[in-house]
């Protein structure tokens, strides 16, 4: 198992390129399910998750290739309709394979996702919706069998604006026989890429990246090519490094106007940020200012940059806060970042960070994507050697994180085991 060396401290100083958007290519490649021919999706980041959901469609008999950012997919002759638990466990995402397999093929034998290292995470949404759309849906040794004689156009309302629900239900409903409305959708700008795809392939929706979507289903979606728009975590993670070493960085094809909760906290950091259309210069302050943090569906301030601010409220000149509402129990890297030397109190979805002078190199673990990327922005201000172990995490959702980071110049080192 690989793991990451990271000498600290150090400031950041240069250019990074952001990749595709991991949450917006894999609801892209679910969509190719059912377009009978060959899709082409371009930005899309060499990750883990990518490779995994690679799998997950030659499973099911759609061969793809991705060739230096450039995906192709081969959907001309599917032949499978179960996406096993081995794939599955590694990437909940799998579950988007649900909603296209019913609607084109009728049945779909999905494995059901289990918990995640921070809780639960439940599919109920995702659910409900499909047999609202009149599929039914049994239960069986673990997995979900989907099955439908034609899908029809409901009035969905979400309890929660889940982006997974809201995928796998457009990809349903767009399928479907007549009108669906989902009430209280996901407004993530992921949905909207996946919805222009859909609607560039025929498909007719309306309203996508707002709360309320509504689709007039049609016959067949064509095969697509389309655009993986720039990834704003992956974005995030880096402006909220450059804020964290008091460092210079300019962040180039990433879009600003998709993180403007990021960029409103780290300014309140006392960080300068200057965005332009398709980039953002950030120059981290010599002393950063404590900011409360409380998590929210978007355009709040997004669950998946949590752990990464709370690694620059771990040094920053007073007290700050943290709310998660999005995953109550999302807080893994606490310990890990306690390890660090850092201060933090946890009690429940809250947690109150009291901001040291500074950290010090320990042994630490990541325990998910985001938890992971958090441990390297603190390793890069602690003092001495930070070994950080089961970096496969962050290999599912970071493109070439230690190359980026070494060409910012962080002493980054993988050793593989
Ligand atoms: N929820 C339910 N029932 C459901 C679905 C969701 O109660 O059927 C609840 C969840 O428990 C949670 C809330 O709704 O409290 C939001 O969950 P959502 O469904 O929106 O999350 P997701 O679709 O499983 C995606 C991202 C996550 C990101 C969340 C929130 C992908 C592949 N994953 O997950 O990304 O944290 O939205 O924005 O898009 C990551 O990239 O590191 C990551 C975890």
């Amino acid at each position: 198992m690989d793991s990451f060396m990271i000498k600290g401290p150090c400031r950041l100083k240069g250019s990074v390129t952001i990749s595709g958007a991991k949450n917006a290519m894999l609801p892209l490649m679910a969509a190719t399910i059912f377009t009978g021919g060959k899709c082409r999706l371009e930005n899309v980041p060499d990750l883990r998750d990518t490779r995994t959901m690679i799998k997950l469609l030659k499973v099911l008999g759609i061969p793809a290739e991705l060739n230096e950012g450039t995906l192709d997919v081969d959907a001309s002759d599917p032949s499978g309709f179960e996406a096993p638990y081995d794939l599955v466990r590694t990437m909940r995402a799998s579950i988007y394979a649900l909603g296209p397999l019913v609607a084109r093929f009728g049945k779909a034998r999905v494995s059901l996702p289990g918990g995640c290292a921070w809780g639960p995470r439940p599919i109920n949404l995702h659910l409900q919706g499909l047999k609202s759309l009149g599929a039914e849906i049994r239960i069986d040794h673990g997995y979900i069998d989907a099955s439908a004689d034609g899908l029809k156009g409901a009035e969905i309302i979400l309890a929660i604006p889940s982006v997974g629900a809201t995928v796998n239900l457009m990809l349903a409903a767009v399928l479907a026989e007549g009108e669906t409305v989902i009430e209280n959708a996901a407004c993530e700008p992921e949905i909207k890429n996946l919805a222009d795809a859909l609607i560039g392939a025929g498909a007719k929706i309306d309203g996508a990246g707002s709360s309320r979507i509504i689709i007039e289903g049609v016959s067949k979606i064509d095969p697509f090519t389309h655009r993986v728009i720039p990834d704003r975590i992956e974005a995030g993670t880096y402006a909220a490094a450059a804020v964290l070493t008091g460092g210079e960085v300019t962040i180039n094809d990433c879009n600003p106007d998709h993180m403007h909760a990021v960029i409103d906290k780290l300014r309140s950091c006392g960080a300068e940020i200057e965005t332009a259309e398709r980039s953002i210069h950030v120059k981290g302050p010599d002393k950063i200012f404590p900011v409360d943090i409380e998590t929210g569906f978007y355009p709040a301030f997004p669950t998946d940059m949590q752990a990464q601010m709370m690694a620059v409220m771990s040094v920053a000149d007073g007290a700050s806060s943290f709310v998660e509402h999005v995953y109550t129990d999302r807080f893994t890297h606490v310990p890990e970042l306690k390890r660090l030397g850092a201060k933090i109190n946890l009690d429940g979805s809250v947690a109150v960070v009291n901001g040291v002078e500074r950290l010090q190199g320990a042994p630490v673990m990541a325990t998910d994507i985001r938890a992971s990327s958090a441990l390297i922005l603190a390793a890069l201000v602690a003092e001495g050697d930070t070994k950080i172990l089961r970096i496969y995490h962050i290999d599912r959702g970071y493109e070439k994180i230690e190359a980026k980071f070494g060409k910012l110049g962080a002493e980054i080192t993988r050793i593989s085991e």
